[in-house]
């Protein structure tokens, strides 16, 4: 059986450790913006006299996920697959909000007797985090990773995620809207509540690197500060920050209750377990094109990263079921969260940090495995506008 998180998507190919060219990447700044590199002629373009002197044709030995030096404007020829195919994958997973019918909510949340005050402080600390968390994952993507990343077969699925924390972010608000809840609490709750300000408080250094506009890759400093950053989104923020969230919500739809809200998050899970996937495979390949930043000192500062990551989660957890709901309770997740902590250290190739770590909630596998036809046809309440629909007048 696949466990909750596992990637179907791709495999992630092992490549040479190829030695960066450094005058090379100089020219580029570690940044791949876009500007043509200074290649020598290609032979046939010159023959046929068509191209500007300094060109050269895109060379799959070339290609690096950091510190490139190829023209991230040429998609192909492939080199990294694994991202390329979750794009694709992503692209057919494909699906918006305005899609699930929120009627039974509403019924249930506007019913004095509908749920207890317990499941409805669940509901609000949940959106109150993830109506921000996925602006500052978007964010961070735009702003920050995007930049940095070399590969273009990277940056297409970058492109295809942002969009994807944009649904996100547009499904959690679209929540908020049809239960008519507070907006101004529900938005600021990472401002106001304590367990969730923690939480983006331990984030923001690391988004702040990425976003800096003087931050460059291309020094052993900075490639570990990047792929810091990276393991911090991936495997802490993506990765586990979002579990307790997730677990409860979709506790409350197998009990049939916020069954619009547990869909929608069903289809965020399975977005986030993609994402993560996919940044599990950026580090590692980084880690394959940079064997080097793979310090004894910087594997025990991610294992400390994690610690805290897990020690921040469980406070939220604490803080969202001060007590037993829903047939769970927090010590359950004290157990959950070093299991997830476990599996993203192996994932990128740490010892796991925990002894005895099982996974109280298998079930959160099944609801990985959600075949969108099946499901779209039963509920869909929208259709998208096509070109068909466009009006030139
Ligand atoms: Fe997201
Ligand atoms: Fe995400």
């Amino acid at each position: 059986m696949l466990n909750f998180d596992d990637d179907t998507s791709a495999t992630l190919p092992h490549r040479a450790p190829r030695t960066l060219d450094a005058g090379r990447a100089a020219a580029f700044g570690g940044i791949g913006a876009g500007a043509l590199p200074p290649h020598p002629v290609h032979p046939d373009a010159a023959e046929a006299g068509t191209v500007p002197a300094g060109f050269e044709r895109v060379r799959v030995e070339d290609k690096r996920v950091i510190n490139g030096t190829a023209d991230v404007n040429q998609l192909v020829p492939f080199k990294y697959k694994w991202a390329w195919d979750k794009y694709l994958a992503g692209c057919a997973n494909h699906w918006m909000p305005q899609e699930i019918n929120m009627q039974r909510d509403i019924e249930l949340w506007k019913n004095p007797r509908g749920l207890t005050d317990d499941e409805r402080l669940i509901v609000k600390r949940n959106l109150g985090f993830f109506v921000t968390a996925d602006s500052l994952a978007a964010n961070n993507i735009v702003l920050g990773t995007y930049r940095h990343i070399t590969a273009p077969e990277c940056r297409q699925y970058l492109l295809r995620q942002a969009f994807e924390e944009a649904i996100h972010t547009h499904a959690y608000q679209y929540i908020v809207e049809s239960l008519g809840l507070d907006e101004g609490e529900i938005f600021n709750a990472y401002h106001e509540i304590a367990s969730i300000r923690a939480k983006d408080e331990f984030l923001i250094p690391f988004i702040d690197t990425l976003t800096d506009p003087t931050f460059r890759t291309g020094t052993p400093e900075a490639d570990q500060q990047l792929l810091k950053s990276l393991i911090v989104f991936a495997c802490i923020m993506e990765g586990l920050f979002f579990y307790v969230g997730f677990v409860q919500i979709l506790a409350m739809g197998r009990q049939n209750k916020m069954s619009g809200a547990s869909e929608q998050y069903q289809y965020i899970l399975r977005d986030e377990s993609m994402h993560c996937n996919f940044g599990i495979d950026l580090i590692n390949t980084i880690k394959l094109e940079n064997p080097q930043l793979w310090t004894a000192g910087f594997k025990a500062e991610i294992a400390e990263l994690m610690r805290k990551g897990v020690e921040l989660e469980y406070r939220y957890a604490e803080d969202t079921m001060p007590r037993g709901v829903l047939g769970l309770n927090a010590p359950m997740f004290k157990e959950y969260l070093r299991f997830i902590a476990n599996r993203r250290c192996q994932q990128i190739g740490l010892d796991p940090l925990f002894e005895k770590a099982d996974n109280p909630f298998p079930w959160m596998a099944e609801m990985i495995d959600l075949k969108k036809e099946k499901n779209f046809f039963e509920t869909r309440v929208t259709e998208y506008q096509t070109g068909g629909a466009l009006n030139w007048d």
